[in-house]
């Protein structure tokens, strides 16, 4: 089986290519490399370029017959969303568009698309599935949630099926390296708070200690990085198998608030984090929890590492080898 990776240069999708590598899969990754690197992609064959090219899918698509297109190409940062829109649904809905007008007019039928829990905006209840209201609150979540939109109409009149994952928070890496998170500066909270454990970021900044949570601060899921790619195994061979497409969350089913988080790295590393304490960020939502019942019984998946500290565990063995890379003078 062949699979286009779109995306395969950045976090997800380089951990994603490395477990379809060895499932055996033969994998071509397309990346303009925005911002992934090249290296990151450890297997199969790689093209640079963009999503947005219809010329390059062209190519690709006559080049060789592939029975399916896993797409993580997007710009994700939701601050810079609110400011440049434009930006965000240019790349992550037009150029999308255009890599769905290939897949038809090539009839590359089967797709999983990487989307987001920013589709849902402002939770409504204590845990997220997928039928609670799609109300996203940036230009970031409307942009995932009109590709998804997009992609029930491309099924129902096309039978391009697709199958819309949506992750919650996705964090550490593969224990087997080298490959992990590598936004610089980033948002992500677990890599900066290893940042700051490691000593390459000088303290963490705590956004709100005031939220109605058991400490104060914003609970959120967690979930591993190869979780996530095991979900795509099940989703792809789902659509091989005939299922119809549909939207699933990803995510752990427990939240963990960021006192907790930076606890768990204290544990883990050894070291001190050291943190200072902020007013609240607008649009923080206090509580982001899953329900990922619906992934579990019609995937058949379950996260093999639910657990707070193994997924820091190994994003600190990533950590430790950025720390190494750029020599830093402070990291530990
Ligand atoms: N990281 C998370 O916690 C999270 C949560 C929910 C959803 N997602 C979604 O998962 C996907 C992957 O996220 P990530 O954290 O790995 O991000 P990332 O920035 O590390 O990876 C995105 C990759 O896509 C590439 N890319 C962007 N635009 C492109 C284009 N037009 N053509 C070709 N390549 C392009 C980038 O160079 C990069 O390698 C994104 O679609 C994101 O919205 C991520």
């Amino acid at each position: 089986m062949r699979v286009l990776v779109i995306g395969g240069a950045g976090y997800i999708g380089s951990h994603m290519v490395k477990r379809l590598g060895a499932a055996g899969f033969a994998v071509v990754t397309l990346d303009n490399l925005s911002s992934g690197r090249r290296e990151a992609a450890t297997y199969g064959e790689f093209v640079e370029g963009d999503l947005g090219d219809r010329d390059l899918l062209d190519d690709l698509f006559s080049a060789a017959k592939f029975d399916g297109v896993m797409h993580f190409a997007a710009h994700i940062e939701v601050a810079e969303s609110v400011g440049n829109p434009e930006k965000y649904y240019r790349n992550n809905v037009a150029s999308t568009l255009v890599l769905l007008e290939a897949m038809r007019a090539h009839s590359v039928n089967h797709l999983v698309f990487s989307s987001s829990a920013a589709v849902y905006g402002e939770p409504r209840r204590e845990r997220i599935d997928e039928n609670h209201p799609a109300e996203p609150v940036n230009p970031y979540g409307r942009s995932k949630l009109m590709v998804e939109h997009i992609l029930r109409d491309f099924e129902a009149a096309y039978g391009l099926r697709s199958m819309r994952l949506r992750y919650f928070n996705a964090a550490g890496a593969d224990p087997g390296g080298p490959i992990g998170p590598c936004h610089e500066p980033g948002t992500h909270l677990v890599p900066l708070v290893l940042r700051a454990a490691s000593g390459r970021l000088p303290r963490i900044t705590v956004f709100g200690v005031d939220y109605d949570t058991p400490d104060g601060t914003c609970v959120r899921d967690y979930v591993h990085v190869n979780d996530l790619c095991e979900a795509h195994m099940l989703a792809l061979r789902a659509l091989w198998d005939g299922a119809p497409g549909a939207a699933f969350n990803l995510g752990n089913g427990n939240g963990f608030s960021v006192l907790e988080v930076i606890k768990a790295a204290r544990t883990v590393t050894g070291r001190p984090v050291p943190s200072r304490v902020a007013p609240r960020r607008p649009g923080d939502p206090a509580r982001l929890v899953s329900d990922s019942t619906r992934a579990a019984t019609e995937l058949g998946w379950r996260p093999r590492h639910p657990e707070l500290e193994t997924i820091i565990a190994h994003a600190w063995g990533w950590e430790r080898v950025l720390c190494a890379r750029v020599d830093h003078a402070s990291c530990h």
